[in-house]
């Protein structure tokens, strides 16, 4: 399909607010090279950000938040609580705000699911209405848990984080996540192999892309937020160039066809 010349990121609802579709990941990224990542990537144009309390990097990201000069409204800020921690959500949501230099975080997640998702689920309920974060969600949940917290609450997660990427390809679970109104994110998009996937080469050949950019773009053609990690700037750069092309429909399906060989 042809260019899109004046297409800028679009982000996709949430149901509170808005996330943008192409975040940055931070996993492994500690100390210095945290920092400098985050810099770069805000610097870029990324206006989102994903850590955790497990990453212990909030600190880093805090620090290149604040050093950005951008306002604390102008960035999507992610960040979890381990399944284990449960018991103390509040400080452990109390510790990540103060690491981050933030009052409130836009996403807070489940990193796991923990024994009782529904007892999670409602202290995570408890501290978005306390204004600790604006939006709540869940990581690595599976469609039934999810249905769980619905039947439980009537309140669906407004994300699940979920390890996605060519070969995760999963039809039902897409269905499932929109047909309850969940926005599925995507972590691990260049970890199965997809970069060297004849099938996503030969389409980035035939784009002039690189195979890392035909992956997030497959990711926006089927609305899966995906926060990409690079520690390098011209990576950084290139993730985040994936705005002005599209995939065309068959593009997507003969990468959708990757997982089911
Ligand atoms: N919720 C969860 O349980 C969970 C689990 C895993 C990850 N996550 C989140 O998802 C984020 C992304 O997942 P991930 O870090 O596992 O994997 P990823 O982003 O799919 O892959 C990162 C790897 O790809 C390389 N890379 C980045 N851009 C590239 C490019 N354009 N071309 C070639 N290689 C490239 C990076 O190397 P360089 O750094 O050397 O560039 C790094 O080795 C994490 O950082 C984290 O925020 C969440």
């Amino acid at each position: 399909m042809g260019k899109l010349p004046n297409m800028t990121q679009t982000d996709i609802a949430l149901s509170v607010g808005r996330i943008p579709r192409v975040g940055l990941g931070t996993w492994q990224l500690r100390g210095s090279s945290a920092y400098e990542a985050v810099t770069a990537a805000l610097d870029i144009g990324y206006r989102h950000i994903d850590t955790a309390a497990m990453y212990r990097n909030e600190a880093e990201i805090g620090r290149g938040l604040a050093d950005s000069g951008l306002g604390r409204e102008q960035v999507f800020l992610t960040t979890k609580i381990q399944a284990e921690r449960f018991a103390d959500a509040r400080s452990t949501l109390e510790g990540s705000l103060s690491a981050l230099g933030v009052d409130s975080v836009d996403l807070w997640l489940a990193h796991w699911p923990p024994s009782d998702v529904v007892g999670a689920w409602q202290a995570m309920r408890g501290l978005r209405d306390n204004g600790l974060t604006r939006a709540i969600g869940v990581s690595n949940f599976s469609p039934s848990q999810i249905d769980q917290l619905i039947a439980a609450t009537g309140e669906p997660p407004a994300v699940n984080q979920i390890r996605w990427s060519p070969s995760d390809f999963d039809r039902p679970r897409l269905e499932h996540s929109r047909s309850v109104g969940v926005v599925l994110e995507g972590y691990s998009a260049f970890k199965s192999g997809a970069l060297r996937e004849p099938v996503v080469v030969g389409i980035a050949r035939s784009l002039g892309r690189t195979p890392a950019q035909v992956v997030l773009r497959w990711h926006i053609e089927h609305d899966v937020v995906v926060i990409p990690k690079s520690s390098h700037r011209e990576r950084l750069a290139s993730n985040f160039d994936v705005f002005d092309f599209r995939l065309s429909p068959d593009e997507v399906a003969r990468i959708d066809a990757l997982a089911h060989r």
